[in-house]
């Protein structure tokens, strides 16, 4: 039991300015350009992505949160009773308090985040709303290998990866993330991932370039962030915020488009740009069901059971590891 607000253990393997610098480097010397999706969760990344849930156009947070209200009986039935949970990016305790409020008795907690604030304020938040539960946080980047604390608890272990953050990877990536996870819970263990669905492109469109701008100001806050942590010079106001469904390929893509000829420094380097070259600043792949259950047992897990919405806009699926 802890005494209110007290988190069992806070582990902190966050990356270092010369990791960010060294990835940002990489990115803006291929062709085409990339930055890491990853880098935008910094205070203020995680503040304005927290507002992009509650814009209208982004219906990905409202719709899986209800849909998560719906089934969470059913999910916790799978589950089972003294359960360890391991949510991978812990932003808000909104889901998370869902799933636990219908669990039996779970034992432990894990969030893993790479935004030390968010992670520690969610932690607290369950840990004085859950006071049997042995809340830990790890902020880490979860694309690398972690270890998981020390945990008590006898039932399964399950990992929780909502909000189609899974999206962000490409699939090659994602059939392994789901490997990695599975190998670090063992057979036996269960998953609940949130997956946006495959829809019509004008509402994707819309739900990554809101009318009141919050996107692409997350966007632009990419360039902020290596402004202020590694010493850049981006002048924000030449670069402008690109997202569009690109069907072909099944997902989302945001760019940074330079709006002149120009060049920054960054680091030891000069990183020079045409007028309309682009900064390819994040991919988020959309699936249909069967799409999402084939990677899953490409990954080595048996789909158990899917849930979706009446309008068919977002999933939910439990899978167990073989
Ligand atoms: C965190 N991730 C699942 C969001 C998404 O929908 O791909 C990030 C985001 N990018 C723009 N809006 C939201």
């Amino acid at each position: 039991m802890n005494d209110g607000s007290t988190i069992a253990s806070f582990a902190d393997i966050h990356p270092d300015r010369e990791s960010v610098l060294g990835q940002a480097l990489a990115g803006l010397g291929a062709t085409p350009k990339t930055l890491p999706s990853k880098f935008f969760y910094d205070e203020r990344g995680s503040k304005l992505f927290e507002r992009i849930c509650e814009v209208p156009e982004y219906y990905v947070t409202r719709v899986e949160t209800a849909l998560l209200g719906d089934i969470a009986g059913q999910a916790a039935e799978m589950i089972g009773a003294d359960a360890c949970i391991i949510e991978y990016g812990t932003g808000s305790s909104e889901k998370i308090a869902l799933l636990l409020a219908a669990l039996d008795r779970p034992a432990a907690f894990v969030g893993v985040d790479i935004s030390s604030v968010a992670l520690r304020g969610v932690a607290e938040t369950l840990a004085g709303n859950f006071p049997d539960l042995a809340v830990h946080a790890v902020c880490a980047d979860f694309t690398q290998p972690f270890t998981l604390p020390a945990m008590s608890g006898q039932g399964r272990r399950v990992v929780f990866f909502p909000g189609s953050s899974l999206g962000n990877f490409n699939p090659e990536q994602s059939v392994d993330f789901i490997a990695n996870a599975a190998r670090l819970i063992g057979p036996g263990g269960g998953m609940l991932f949130g997956i946006d669905l495959k829809k019509d492109a004008a509402i994707l469109d819309a739900a990554y370039d809101d009318a009141a701008g919050v996107t692409a100001e997350f966007n632009l806050n990419l360039l902020r962030r290596l402004n202020r942590e590694c010493g850049a010079d981006f002048d924000l106001d030449a670069f402008s915020h690109r997202a569009f469904y690109n069907a072909n390929a099944g997902r989302v893509e945001m760019h940074l488009v330079s709006r002149r000829a120009q060049s920054i420094t960054l680091g030891a380097q000069t990183i020079t740009f045409a007028e309309g070259e682009t900064i390819h600043t994040e991919n988020s792949y959309k699936y249909s069901v069967p799409e999402f259950q084939d990677l899953a047992r490409r990954a080595g897990c048996e789909p158990m059971r899917a849930w979706t919405d009446a309008n068919s806009l977002f999933s939910l699926h439990y899978l167990s590891v073989i």
